[in-house]
């Protein structure tokens, strides 16, 4: 397969770039930018124009390896034309056991180049650093490239490929996320269709497939099990009114925007109202889960009002390093995406806000966390086969 596609990400393995789709626009205006390199990632990811723990891992992955290519393809002009060598940054480097890149061996280039995509991934990880999906593959993609005997040339091309796997397997997780969670919710809820709430983006903007939780409502809506579907607003950033709102017009499913502060009231009034599913940027090994700032609460009201709480998310999810989040930094944001409005000053511009990215939801508010492989209780986490 020399292409892949999916709703926020096309590359082709014969290209020196791949294109994202810069979800700051959405849904007024569908714009795609180029990114061909590891700081092009990092910027896309940090200022969110890709989001969604699922994405950008994948997204920092093809920024890594788009990179290394690029290098490597001026390396290889660079041999070819000794002359040209003075216009590139890189030429005082330190190549391996050699000072200089005229006298670098074969074994030189690989260790430059071993090193330079070492660095590269450990730099993407910095980007965003609560969803650790980024932080476990580039785990394994420093793992492959440590151990890996390819000649230099190929070093970039073999993180394409793990791009490329990884791209495919969070398509595949995401369609056995979907059918584990309507077999989990028809057992819980029968035949008769219920209404679900849901918060932040977790469609096919967020993970490379239908998406982790609204990909469960999609297949619900499929399988005949969806009434109805509540979107939250999701402020500050809006990733429920600008981007789940625009997924669920796109699939033509029965769906209403409601801000965060209707959430108790919609679960007082539709008597259908029976589960709330919600995707995870991180799940500890006690089975905490770190979501969208407002999950947590979402959480307390459905268990005050009686609904069943889904956490979905990949495995690659899970934070097999920690038991919970008191090492773990939870995001803060600029304090203007409160106090404005698409660029628009809202508040006084004299008062403080406070802008946590993400809210830690405890395992006893959670009934079952869904995964591409089990449907399994918080406390069960640890015990993957
Ligand atoms: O800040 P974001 O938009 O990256 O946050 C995304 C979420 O919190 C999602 O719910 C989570 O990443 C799961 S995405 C499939």
């Amino acid at each position: 397969m020399t292409d892949i596609q999916c709703m926020a990400i096309k590359a082709s393995k014969d290209d020196r770039a791949f294109q994202i789709l810069d979800q700051k626009l959405l849904p007024q205006t569908k714009k795609w930018i180029t990114v061909s390199n590891t700081d092009e990632a990092y910027e896309a990811i940090r200022s969110m124009q890709v989001r969604g723990a699922p994405m950008i891992a994948v997204v920092g992955i093809f920024g890594c390896a788009y990179d290394v290519i690029n290098r490597t393809h001026e390396l290889e002009a660079a041999r070819l034309d000794p002359l040209c060598v003075t216009k590139y940054t890189w030429k005082n480097d330190t190549f391996g056991t050699s000072n200089s890149f005229e006298e670098a061996s074969e074994d030189d280039l690989v260790k430059y180049l071993t090193d330079y995509a070492v660095s590269a991934l450990k730099h993407v990880t910095k980007s965003r650093p609560t969803a650790v999906n980024l932080g476990n593959d580039v785990e394994e993609a420093l793992a492959m490239i440590e151990k890996s005997r390819e000649p230099w040339q190929q070093i970039g091309n073999q993180l394409l490929d793990f791009a490329f796997d990884k791209m495919t397997n969070y398509q595949h997780a995401d369609t056995e996320i979907g059918a584990n969670g309507v077999e989990w919710t028809r057992k819980q809820f029968g035949n008769d269709p219920i209404s679900v709430i849901t918060i932040c983006n977790t469609g096919s903007l967020a993970s490379p497939g239908i998406g982790t939780a609204f990909g469960i409502v999609t297949c619900l809506h499929a399988a005949g099990l969806l009434k109805h579907v509540y979107i939250l607003e999701t402020r500050p950033y809006n990733q429920g009114s600008r981007l789940t709102a625009f997924e669920a017009m796109e699939k033509e499913l029965p769906a209403t925007l409601i801000t965060d502060n209707m959430a108790a009231a919609i679960m007082q009034k539709d008597k259908c109202l029976k589960l709330a599913i919600v995707g995870a940027d991180r799940i500890t090994l006690h089975g905490d889960v770190a979501n969208k700032i407002g999950t947590y609460q979402l959480a307390v009201l459905s268990r005050v009002h009686g609904l069943k709480f889904v956490v979905a998310a990949p495995e690659s999810t899970i934070d097999f390093r920690n038991k919970d989040f008191s090492t773990v930094t939870i995001e803060e944001r600029d304090s203007d995406e409160v106090t404005k409005i698409n660029g628009q000053q809202i508040a006084d511009p004299r008062i403080k806000a406070w802008n946590p990215s993400f809210d830690v939801t405890p395992p006893k508010y959670i009934d079952a966390i869904v995964t591409e492989k089990r449907v399994c209780a918080p406390a069960d986490i640890p015990n993957v086969n």
